[in-house]
């Protein structure tokens, strides 16, 4: 039997698919030949085409597409081993955002909202972007634009056209973008009288400042928004915009701090203790052998002296940081053995403490975001008599 393994998101056999990024399912069952994003923890999300034939391995043991068949979109299945879960998750765009190959830098969904509310962006509009980068903004566009929307992506480099034509193939959204290789600076973007809306994500855009204007519907508001890490791009483009017209130039920085909702249980002194022994015998596990003596000496010595946490005393070496966090997170599927409940048993009994944290990563702002607005040009509006 075939089988898929937990490690890559990219490599999907495209099929013919009744839903996409784009547009959700009716019914939401899954069914074979459908996509599902297969969320195993934070650091674990993996996009997957279902094939009755094959099956897919991960550390909690094996998963059979098979098994996936009819069950709801959102169902949490366990595996055949007893020893973990995931979630059977609808393909989004915020999802794939989070998992996406990185080929370029890309929008996170902080400013992929902002963009398209700023931009007033509707289903059955049309639309350019360049460049197309890795896709990540092209999805959530596909999916406010549809179904009867259009996407006009530019991007010159030959080998990010290729992933990406192949990628909106594979998800369903083929029908909705248009993607083509162009250097839309020195060539211009091709379209006349054709979008509503234009967003530039390139080093120089007010290079292409002149042919946005021209893309643009005449009889119609037209809306431009750009992307830039300096000021002396913004700079630079809002020279451009007010020199073809634009009006109601606005610049913005966006940034977001999520902060994760948790729910503790009140421990008693006994209790945490017992967790506190729990978490450190785990801690030493996952050190090096090589660590793991010159660790125990400092505890030691450490408890002796009553001095600096033992952390301080030790060297751990970059990488291996890294795999020890990953370790405490991919914990966080199982239930915490060194508490006598689950905690939603601990929420029904009423001894918990809600607590709010920042995520280790935070990922939101990362450039200044610059709007403006065409007006429609005078000679296309209706002319009215008045009598
Ligand atoms: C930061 S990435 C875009 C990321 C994209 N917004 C996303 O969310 O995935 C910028 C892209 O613009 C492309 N680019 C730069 N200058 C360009 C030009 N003159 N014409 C077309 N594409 C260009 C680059 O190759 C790169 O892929």
């Amino acid at each position: 039997m075939a089988s898929t393994s937990a490690s890559s998101s990219s490599a999907i056999a495209p099929a013919a698919t009744t839903h996409s990024f784009a547009r959700y399912k009716a019914n939401n069952i899954v069914e074979d030949g459908d996509l599902v994003v297969l969320y195993l923890s934070k650091e674990n999300v993996i996009l997957i085409r279902v094939d009755v034939n094959e099956t897919f391995n991960c550390k909690f043991g094996s998963y059979r597409h098979a098994d996936m068949i009819g069950l709801e979109y959102g169902t949490k299945l366990g595996s055949n081993t007893g020893r973990g879960f995931l979630y059977l998750l609808f393909p989004t765009p915020e999802l794939w955002t989070l998992i996406l190959p990185h080929r370029t830098q890309i929008l996170y969904v902080a400013d992929i909202s902002f963009i398209m509310n700023f931009l007033n962006l509707k289903p059955g509009m049309s639309m350019i972007e360049s460049g197309t980068g890795s896709g990540s903004f092209s999805h959530s566009i596909a999916r406010t634009l549809a179904p009867t929307g259009h996407l006009y992506s530019f991007e010159y480099h030959q080998e990010r056209v290729n992933a990406a034509t192949k990628e909106f193939e594979d998800h369903g959204l083929s029908d909705m973008i248009t993607l083509r290789r162009r250097d839309v600076c020195k060539d211009g973007f091709d379209l006349v009288d054709r979008v509503d809306a234009v967003f530039l994500d390139l080093p120089a855009p007010w290079e292409a400042v002149a042919s946005a204007k021209r893309a643009f519907k005449k009889n119609k508001i037209g809306k431009i928004c750009t992307f830039s890490p300096c000021i002396e791009q913004i700079s630079k483009t809002v020279t451009a915009l007010s020199e073809h017209k634009f009006v109601d130039i606005q610049m913005y920085e966006c940034l977001i701090r999520f902060q994760e909702v948790r729910i503790l249980p009140i421990l008693t002194i006994e209790e945490a203790m017992e967790k506190e022994r729990i978490h450190e015998s785990k801690r030493q596990r996952a050190l090096p052998r090589v660590l793991r003596d010159s660790y125990l000496k400092a505890t030691a010595k450490a408890n002796e002296d009553e001095e600096l946490p033992p952390a301080k005393h030790m060297k751990i070496e970059k990488g291996q940081e890294e795999e020890n966090s990953n370790k405490d997170n991919d914990d966080t599927n199982k239930k915490d053995q060194s508490l006598s409940g689950t905690p939603a048993e601990f929420e029904a009994s009423g001894k918990t403490v809600t607590i709010t944290k920042l995520p280790v990563e935070q990922r939101g702002h990362t450039s200044y975001l610059l709007f403006a607005t065409l007006p429609p040009s005078v000679d296309s509006l209706p002319v009215v008599t008045l009598e």
